[in-house]
């Protein structure tokens, strides 16, 4: 598990092992955008503003990687993660 804190909402989530950070989030913020679902289509890209992510995406390139993640299958090295929501 790890800890996401939404920089805009202020909420602080927790990620279980068995859930994506999209599906947690869109409890706390159902107009985040998605599509595929799956780390292909680009739609959930989303700014870390900080943290260490396991990137598991299809998409983005390695600069991207620098300061974005995909929420649908991106997970966390670090404990914590702030995004850009
Ligand atoms: Fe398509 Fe995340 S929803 S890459």
């Amino acid at each position: 598990p790890f800890h996401i804190d939404l920089a805009h909402s202020g909420h602080s989530l927790q990620v279980p092992a068995d859930r994506s950070a999209l599906s947690v989030i869109r409890e706390h913020v159902p107009e985040v955008a998605y599509s595929c679902r799956q780390g292909f289509c680009g739609t959930c890209k989303t700014r870390v503003l900080a943290g260490e992510v396991e990137h598991r995406d299809h998409v983005l390139t390695d600069t991207e990687r620098a300061e974005n993640m995909m929420i649908c299958v991106s997970r966390a090295t670090s404990q914590h993660l702030k995004l850009d929501l």
